[in-house]
């Protein structure tokens, strides 16, 4: 063997040792089955109706795993644990709401978007509705979303209190141990339709996101295969079905 072969070889062993994710694509293929890790405490996206998951992500979630030839399996976890199990090889996908932002970017792959939509003040108070509105204000938002991070930013905040779930934060505002909370438009709007004598109202929308699927990082083959499949739900009706269903509309992005 001459040097150059040497070479290679070593190349091709180091290339073997480290794989950038432990079920690429062929991997999940060959088992048919694609493991997907969601929340459940987040409806209409991911929520349980008789101890069943339910919602828009969820039946979006299936039809692209079956465009791609696999039986979706389910897994229910904290938000927060979602990112992370990635990256430990605990799940293929993780799908729950999670906007596409350069730091997330940096730990997990995103997947095309399946919706995009944004962060809106909701409150009690008709008066409290805007980013300029929220200054002086104790804002509720559940732990490791967008949302947290960038209500820290808004200028003149007085404190941010996180909550485990979106529910946690609801009840909190319910309850008026905080002002306001900032959540997902379609959350809010969902919030509204269920409990319209609650007494909570709807703000402006403070943020503007692309809400994607996450896998782990490096792994793009399984990312674009996911993209091609949405695609597909996208183009051939069965997408516009499930949005009609929850929302009365189309909430794919522009
Ligand atoms: N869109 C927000 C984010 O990216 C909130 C997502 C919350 N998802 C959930 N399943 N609770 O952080």
């Amino acid at each position: 063997m001459n040097i150059l072969q040497t070479f290679a070889l070593v190349a091709l062993l180091c290339a073997g040792a480290t794989p950038l994710a432990a079920r690429p694509l062929d991997a999940v293929r060959k088992d048919g089955t694609l493991l997907l890790a969601t929340e459940g405490q987040y409806a209409p996206f991911n929520y349980f109706k008789d101890q069943q998951l339910a919602g828009f992500e969820v039946e979006v979630a299936e039809l692209v795993a079956r465009k791609m030839g696999l039986r979706p399996q389910w897994k229910a976890l904290g938000f927060d644990a979602l990112l992370t199990g990635l990256q430990q090889d605990r799940w293929d996908v993780a799908i729950a709401s999670h906007a596409i932002t350069d730091e997330r970017a940096k730990a997990v792959t995103f997947t095309a978007p399946h919706y995009c939509s944004g962060g809106t003040v909701v409150s009690m108070n008709p008066a409290l509705r805007s980013a300029r509105d929220l200054a002086g204000k104790l804002i509720a938002v559940q732990t490791g979303t967008t949302y947290a991070a960038e209500v820290r930013r808004l200028p003149g905040v007085k404190s941010v209190k996180n909550f485990p779930s979106d529910s946690d934060a609801r009840s909190a505002l319910a309850s008026r141990r905080v002002d306001a909370m900032v959540t997902d438009r379609f959350v809010a709007k969902e919030l509204l339709r269920k409990s319209p004598n609650a007494g909570f109202h709807i703000g402006d929308r403070v943020t503007t996101e692309r809400i994607a699927a996450a896998v782990k990082l490096g792994n793009t083959a399984l990312a674009d295969a996911w993209s091609q499949a949405l695609q597909a739900v996208m183009d051939d009706g069965s997408y516009a079905q499930v949005s009609q269903k929850y929302f009365q509309e189309d909430i794919r992005c522009p």
